[in-house]
């Protein structure tokens, strides 16, 4: 059975001491959280301090981008070898980096080689604008979503993919529970015939966009959803760690 995750994307909030204080007030409930894997992904300048914070205990951290180069003359940019020192995860292709940085399909395909390469483990977003969706298009977009991020990447390592439908983003209109394990059935045969129906299996496909501690459990007693990667309710320690206790307490009643 594949072990449910939540990740929390902390988008681009909080400064140094406010991520320290937020990682230290939730560090301890969700250490005593075991069958879920709880992974933080604060601001690049709040890594290494959150690392420190977690050290020896369960929480795993992510970043929240990268670039697709090693080392060199990019201005700004942050490189796969500097968060490889620092993190295990890395989002990528979030919908507010193709929207707003025009991340392309190319784009987010170098990125996941360029994680991959240094073994980080991508948690790869796709997910239909509200106009797609009203059109009936969602499975077409997701569809080529996949197929360009992926392409010609053999091995995908330990990537994760997130649903999160553009629409339920940040709004409060989060998918049904049911639309959200429909769509990411979906996604899973698409990854069965990009892939193999092993691979497929094994992979681990989140939902996200509005999921906070009234609607967790909705999402995560379906079968194909495999945990949440969560923007605003990450920013407040106690609806965190409540999504993840409910989390654990689905995946008990669901193995049961
Ligand atoms: P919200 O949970 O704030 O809707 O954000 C979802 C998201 O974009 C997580 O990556």
């Amino acid at each position: 059975m594949r072990i449910l995750m939540i990740a929390g994307n902390w988008k681009m909030n909080t400064t140094v001491s406010e991520a320290v204080k937020l990682v230290n007030e939730m560090r301890q409930g969700l250490d005593e959280i075991a069958n879920v894997d709880k992974v933080v992904c604060p601001p690049f300048v709040s890594l290494a301090a959150v690392k420190e914070i977690i050290k020896g205990s369960s929480i795993k951290l992510g970043a929240q981008n990268l670039y697709f180069e090693e080392k060199g003359a990019y201005t700004g940019e942050i490189s796969p070898l500097m968060l490889a020192d620092l993190c295990e995860y890395v989002i990528i292709g979030h919908s507010e980096r193709r929207q707003y940085f025009h991340e392309a399909g190319d784009i987010v395909n170098k990125k996941v080689r360029a994680a991959l390469k240094v073994e980080l483990k991508p948690i790869l977003c796709v997910g239909e604008r509200l106009e797609e969706n009203e059109a009936g298009r969602t499975e077409e977009v997701v569809a080529e979503q996949l197929r360009s991020s992926l392409a010609g990447i053999d091995s995908l390592g330990d990537l994760t993919i997130a649903y999160e439908p553009i629409w339920a983003i940040g709004t409060g209109r989060a998918a049904t529970g049911r639309w959200a394990d429909e769509t990411i059935g979906f996604i899973r045969r698409s990854i069965t015939k990009l892939y193999t129906e092993s691979v497929a299996q094994g992979i681990r496909i989140l939902y996200g966009g509005s999921v906070t501690a009234d609607n967790a459990t909705e999402f995560m007693e379906q079968p194909e959803i495999d945990g949440a990667l969560v923007g605003g309710a990450s920013l407040k320690a106690e609806q965190f760690l409540s999504i993840i206790k409910q989390t654990s307490e689905a995946r008990g009643r669901l193995s049961s």
